[in-house]
């Protein structure tokens, strides 16, 4: 991302108290992720210590330090869902995209992570992919589901 851009993000927020969830979320929506170069930028522009920038981001789960997947892929781990075989949905995932819980695939197609509820607990076990829900799963119903998502 171009400097010029940082800053104008920055400008933008320039006036509100606080400003620095603002523009990391900004930041985060342009990029898909924060860089480190970009946090630099950031920390710079707003005249504030790079360990500020960086505790903020690493407090709030909403930031990202890596590059996320074109798809979330959610698997529930809540109680629901783990009565239900949860984890074998989670293992065959893992299996098909050959990536650990909480990374992304070399491709950027796939960001896999485990939640703790979806609130859909009726249609245990559920994935949500993009916001797509998926309920009363089967490991080999995954490769199928995984297959509309490119
Ligand atoms: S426990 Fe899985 S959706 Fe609630």
């Amino acid at each position: 991302m171009p400097a010029e851009t940082i800053k104008q993000i920055v400008a933008r927020y320039q006036e509100e108290k606080g400003a620095l969830i603002p523009v990391l979320q900004a930041t985060q929506e342009a990029l898909g992720y924060l860089p480190p170069e970009a946090l630099k930028e950031i920390a710079a522009a707003m005249d504030l210590p790079l360990s500020t920038v960086y505790s903020v981001v690493t407090f709030y789960a909403q930031f990202h330090l890596q590059p996320r997947g074109r798809h979330v892929i959610h698997v529930c781990q809540g109680t629901a869902c783990h009565i239900r075989g949860g984890n074998r949905i989670l293992n065959r995932i893992k299996e098909l995209l050959q990536i650990d819980a909480g990374e992304t695939t070399p491709d950027l197609r796939f960001t896999l992570e485990p939640v703790a509820c979806l609130g859909a607990c009726a249609l245990a076990p559920v994935m949500s992919i993009s916001g797509d829900t998926y309920g009363h799963l089967k490991p080999d119903m995954i490769a199928g589901i995984l297959e509309k998502y490119q």
